[in-house]
């Protein structure tokens, strides 16, 4: 089964308005949620939705609440996502950070009472498309254990990278964990094992069932590197915007609990360093540089690629997906058959 860009968006935009969610809120989880499946990150996209409105009906996502700027000085924000849909937060909290930025040069907001985002790298795409650098980063409830330790306690915490540039879609989005638990998730939904060296069970042991490493831990990618990198952001996106850290942060997967993670997006912009054209240039000579240098790719390639195919194709949808969806359209007097094409 498929589903077209344009049918899938207009599918969210359905069942959101009908849950409630303003025209603008629904717009921004629509886009995120979009991007993320055209990517091909399939974890993060519209598969996530049952898990959405069970946090809604569970009282744990607020659908149209007001962010609140709790701090702010001309460089930073502390923002209070009261608990609305965390695209809707993260999509702000970028906004207000790309604004102070291009007045200062830099700017960092960090969000707490947010809920799950969705990919990461949708975030600093948003600061590509306005001419700055975006560095994202999120934690999530435990998945990774510390080095020689069973119990997870630190979060696939993912980290976002976009440059700009006139030429190349530059950018890179990625767990600190192997690989993102929605990954874990959506092969659990599919009935498939995951790949040797990802996971460990809730005993330590190796595993490549899905179940048993969801309730274990995913390894961190690089090994110690990736423990150290997925530890320091627990920190800054923990302590450092008054968000839960280690055993304290629930709900991002588990959406029947109170979502206590936290965000961090900083932004740079170039023209206060070195001026565009110099960054922009010098960063395409180095791209020039690395193609040139044997049979390589560049981090955002495959997002392009992937873009570019799905867009043309559409969107896989497997029965399960299918399922899934119908039972949400159909309490909601949606006809899935007039999005979806067999
Ligand atoms: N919201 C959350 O709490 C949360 C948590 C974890 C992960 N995620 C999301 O899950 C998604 C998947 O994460 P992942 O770590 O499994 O991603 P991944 O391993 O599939 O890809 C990571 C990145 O590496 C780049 N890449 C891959 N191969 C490359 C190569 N050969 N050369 C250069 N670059 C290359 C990709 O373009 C991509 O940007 C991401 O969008 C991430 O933001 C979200």
């Amino acid at each position: 089964m498929k589903i077209t860009t344009k049918n899938e968006k207009s599918l969210i935009l359905n069942i959101l308005k009908k849950l409630g969610l303003s025209d603008e809120y629904a717009e921004i989880v629509a886009e995120a949620t979009l991007d993320s499946d055209l990517k091909g990150f399939t974890s993060h996209g519209i598969g996530r939705f049952p898990q959405y409105i069970h946090g809604i009906e569970k009282g744990k996502i607020n659908i149209n609440h007001e962010i609140e700027i709790v701090k702010e000085t001309e460089a930073i924000a502390l923002i209070n996502g009261k608990h609305t849909f965390g695209q809707v937060v993260a999509y702000k909290a970028m906004m207000l950070a790309i604004e102070k930025a291009k007045k200062i040069g830099i700017a960092a907001v960090g969000t707490h009472e947010a809920n799950h985002f969705g990919v990461t790298g949708y975030y600093s795409d948003l600061a590509i498309r306005n001419d700055v650098i975006g560095i994202v980063m999120a934690n999530t409830e435990p998945a990774i254990a510390p080095l020689g330790a069973k119990t997870a306690l630190i979060g696939t915490n993912p980290i976002a990278i976009g440059i700009p540039s006139n030429e190349t879609y530059i950018a890179v989005d990625m767990a600190t964990s192997v690989t993102a638990r929605g990954k874990l998730m959506e092969a659990k939904r599919k009935g498939e094992p995951i790949p040797e060296n990802m996971a460990l069970d809730k005993d330590g042991n190796p595993t490549t069932d899905p179940s048993e490493a969801l309730e274990g831990s995913i390894l961190p990618f690089g090994g110690y590197k990736g423990y150290a990198l997925a530890f320091m952001i627990e920190l800054l996106t923990g302590p450092l915007v008054n968000a839960a850290f280690g055993s304290g942060v629930h709900g991002t997967a588990n959406h029947t609990q109170l979502c206590t993670k936290g965000d961090l997006f900083i932004v740079i912009d170039p023209s206060k360093f070195v001026g565009m054209d110099k960054f922009k240039g010098e960063t395409e000579e180095f791209i020039k540089e690395v193609r040139g240098s044997g049979d390589t790719i560049i981090p955002g390639d495959l997002e392009v690629e992937s873009i570019q195919k799905n867009y043309k194709e559409g969107l896989k949808v497997d029965e399960k997906l299918y399922n899934n969806l119908k039972e949400i359209c159909d309490n909601l007097d949606i006809n899935i058959d007039e999005y979806i094409s067999q």
